[in-house]
């Protein structure tokens, strides 16, 4: 059993309070490789933004788990050798299982989410509760989920949201104990987040998807007070990755996202955690393909991972400046 504060980590609890007092949300960034967490490091380091790094069951499986460990450790000794040690979480997203959880807790992970979502009601308290219950004895903070997400979840996917539903809220967050709660509003994973017939069309053609549900945050809001929110499938899939994508030989139909400005307004309310995986997804594979396109006798790897690495820094300070507001509350 290794202790996330013997790495240099820390848990979710204090970031969430000052988000929410600040009015801004703290992001949470996924992350596989080295590249993926320099970036991070780096835009994190610049903007003096606390962050939290968040790994899947699918990624914890790709990077290995010992591996993980030592990048975690390695992301806070690499924001001090930049010159600012910036609080970081590391988070286990969309865990399903108590083992998960637990196996996550003894390998380091100063936070877990365990979703529950697509249980019944009852089954998604108890099995909540319980990871609760171990995680608290580690000081290890919790984020639980009600409603479910359209979308891809790992391997589940869903065809329609089933959004949060306000009456619920205050119920589970006193029966199972969870640090925060995943709500959902209308967001959804993956670059494919509405249907072409689900948006309506701007002046330019493109796709405008429906506006989020702030009805049932302000609803949620009123029923637990200053308790932690937190929005997944965040990304807005960036339409000039979207562009670069297709322009050197990829093939994206329709990807549409969620408007940046209205990730800035739900910042501002008791969402404090913001989820951001497929954007950086589209940014690596937008330069990758470049590169290639451009350079196509390059077969250095680091040729092209560096200036997609580069281009990821640059995403996630945008995301950190102009949508979260979390830049220089790491002070
Ligand atoms: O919510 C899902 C995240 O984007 C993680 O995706 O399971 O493919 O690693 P993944
Ligand atoms: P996106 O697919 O919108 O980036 O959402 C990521 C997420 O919610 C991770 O849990
Ligand atoms: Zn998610």
């Amino acid at each position: 059993m290794v202790s996330y504060k013997d790495l240099g980590l820390v848990n979710s609890r204090e970031l969430f309070k000052k988000a929410i007092a600040g009015k801004y949300a703290v992001p949470a960034f996924n992350f596989n490789n080295m590249e993926q967490m320099q970036a991070i490091i780096q835009a994190c380091v610049e903007t003096k933004s606390p962050v939290i790094l968040q790994v899947s069951s699918g990624a914890r499986k790709y990077a290995n788990q010992t591996l993980l460990r030592y990048m975690a450790q390695g992301a806070f000794e690499y924001s001090k050798e930049l010159g600012f040690p910036v609080p970081i979480v590391l988070h286990l997203d969309h865990g399903d299982s108590f083992e998960l959880c637990k196996s996550c807790i003894e390998y380091g992970f100063s936070s877990v989410m365990i979703d529950g979502s697509a249980h019944p009601y009852d089954e998604n308290v108890a099995l909540t509760k319980k990871v609760v219950e171990y995680a608290h004895q580690h000081d290890v903070t919790v984020e639980g989920e009600l409603g479910v997400l359209a979308g891809i979840e790992d391997e589940v996917s869903h065809e329609t949201h089933s959004y949060t539903r306000p009456e619920e809220v205050e119920d589970f967050v006193s029966k199972t104990g969870v640090d925060s709660l995943a709500i959902s509003i209308g967001t959804s994973h993956g670059a494919y987040k509405f249907k072409p017939e689900q948006c309506t069309r701007d002046e330019n053609g493109r796709l405008v998807p429906p506006p989020l549900r702030f009805d049932i945050l302000a609803e949620i809001e009123k029923r637990i007070p200053g308790f932690p929110i937190v929005l997944h499938g965040s990304s807005s899939v960036p339409q000039q990755y979207v562009d670069m994508i297709n322009e050197y030989g990829g093939k994206l139909e329709a990807a549409v996202g969620i408007p940046e400005e209205q990730l800035r307004e739900a910042a501002k309310s008791a969402v404090c955690k913001i989820n951001i995986d497929s954007d950086g997804r589209l940014a690596m594979t937008a330069m990758i393909r470049k590169v290639f396109h451009d350079k196509p006798a390059e077969f250095d790897p680091r040729k092209y991972l560096g200036p997609a690495r580069d281009e990821l820094k640059k995403l996630y300070m945008h995301k950190i400046v102009n949508v979260l507001g979390s830049d220089g509350k790491a002070l």
